[in-house]
Order: structure tokens, then sequence, then C-alpha cells
């Protein structure tokens, strides 16, 4: 059950903000489902830490939208849009220090009105300026999600998201919609999601795939399992493990078994593009 559903009040009519406003409302849902499963701490981590990056992401681009087409409100707006994130940082960083000094009902509250609040009663005020600037839209769009944070990057080179095809093989189903997101901010259009090693064997058998996000921990075949009997079968996709508390020795047993890369639990969007990058190169 959502804890936001989103609704036509919610829409502002420009294309690249509704978008946006629809990523935050699907995280802030995912933060949502994992609050209060004590056994599910790093979800919730992750959750917290993709709606930290993508809220800086889309408030650069609405500033850069505001800029563009003159809006004269834009520093009060960025000047909210700074203690919107600051908040959503001491979460965060509440989370890093001791994660069970964050609790859900307090989160649950606070994130219930941040979102919603703020689009209704903010964003709403800069749309007789902006709506329709088809300038001020490019300048926005041209704001990439990236690890350098939120300046204008090219696509590397060799390395396009949008011609990805990812295959995640996760048995949770809160971490399996938090990879969605980021992939998908990432603007990945392939992606298809299994719930165990065997069924991730399956789909590899019939279609192929550029990468490979296979969890470490999972009821049945567990990811070393997984990676080693795909590698048997002459699966040449490039394979991230992830995993919540892996050793070097850990490390090194899979990296002899065929995996490219880790990814540590809480995962984060930025840690993902740098070992996507590294590990596609
Ligand atoms: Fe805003
Ligand atoms: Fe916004």
């Amino acid at each position: 059950m959502p804890c936001i559903v989103w609704t036509k009040e919610l829409e502002t009519g420009i294309p690249l903000i509704d978008k946006d406003h629809k990523v935050l409302v699907s995280i802030l849902n995912q933060v949502y489902d994992a609050i209060g499963n004590f056994e599910e701490r790093a979800v919730l981590g992750s959750a917290l830490n993709s709606l930290l990056e993508y809220t800086r992401y889309h408030f650069a681009r609405e500033e850069r939208l505001q800029d563009v087409a003159g809006y004269p409100g834009l520093i009060a707006h960025q000047q909210r849009h700074h203690e919107l994130a600051k908040q959503v940082q001491d979460i965060c960083q509440r989370y890093e220090a001791d994660n069970s000094t964050v609790q859900g009902a307090e989160v649950l509250e606070f994130l219930r009105s941040w979102l919603v609040q703020h689009i209704q009663k903010h964003d709403m005020g800069y749309l007789a300026q902006c709506l329709g600037n088809e300038a001020a839209y490019q300048a926005a769009e041209q704001i990439l999600f990236s690890p350098q944070g939120t300046i204008p990057q090219p696509e590397k080179k060799g390395l396009v998201w949008s011609a990805l095809s990812v295959l995640i093989v996760e048995d949770n189903r809160n971490f399996q919609l938090i990879i969605q997101t980021i992939l998908k901010s990432l603007g990945v259009r392939t992606i298809s999601v299994v719930s165990s090693g065997a069924e991730g064997l399956e789909v590899l058998s019939t279609r192929s795939f550029d990468l490979v996000l296979c969890d470490w921990r999972m009821d049945g075949m567990d990811g070393l399992e997984f990676v080693e009997r795909a590698r048997g079968a002459g699966i040449a996709s490039k394979v991230i493990m992830m995993s919540g508390y892996s050793t070097d020795d850990v490390r090194q047993q899979a990296l002899q078994i065929g995996v490219d890369g880790f990814l540590e639990k809480p995962i984060t969007a930025r840690g993902f593009l740098e070992m996507a990058g590294r590990v596609m190169a």
C-alpha cells in the first residue's frame, strides 16, 4: 500500500518536472515500504540514499528551468530546496551513524508532507513563468544524473545507459524496486527482474544481457552458485554482485568465479554508476 498516491493535483503540466516528481513519489513509497522492517535496514538505507540523490538532481533541474525562464522567485525557491535537501541529508546521516535512531513514524510523518506540500505550495508558483517555455525545458533536460553531481555531463563514450540491458537477480522485493528506480533514473530502458538464481539461469539461457546485478544472499541458490553456473553455461554478461557484508576473502572467491565488481548495500546511484562505468569500460 503506497503512502503517496500520484494524483492530478500533483501535476504541473511540465513533462520533465512531472516525470521527476513521479520518480520522487516512487522513491518515497519505497522508503515507506522499507520502514518498520528491521530485517531490511539496508533497504531503507538504499532508499534514503536514492531519495537524497534524486532530490538534488531534481532540484538542480528545476532551478535551471526557473533560471532560464526568468522566474523572479528563483532565489527563494532555491532556499526552500536547500532546506528540504538538508532535511533528507540529516536523516541519511543519522541513519549512517546509527540506523536505530531513524524512527519509522517520524520519517513517515516528515516524508508524507515533504514532497506533496512542496509541489502543491511552491512548485505551482513558478508555472505561470515556466509552462511552455521550450528553451527552459531544454536547458533543464541537459542536466543529467551523474557521479559528478548535477553538472551537465555528456554520456560517457562507449557506455550509453539507454542502450544497456540489465538483469536483476534479487529475492528482496523492496531492493528490486529500488534498483529499478535507480536504473530508470539513469535512463536504462531494458530491465528484467527475477527473484532467484534458478530463474536467472533460465532467463539467461534464452536472452543475453549486458549486465547482471545479483544479490549475494538469496534463499535456495546463492549469488556465488548462480554466477558459477552461469559462467559454466558460457554466459559472458558482466556481473556485479550486491552484498551487505563482504570480506576480502569473499570478494576474492567471487572474482575467481567470474564476478566483475561489487556493490555494497546500502547501495547508492552514485556507487552503481561508478561501478557499472568501471565494469562496462
Ligand atoms: Fe521545487
Ligand atoms: Fe519540484
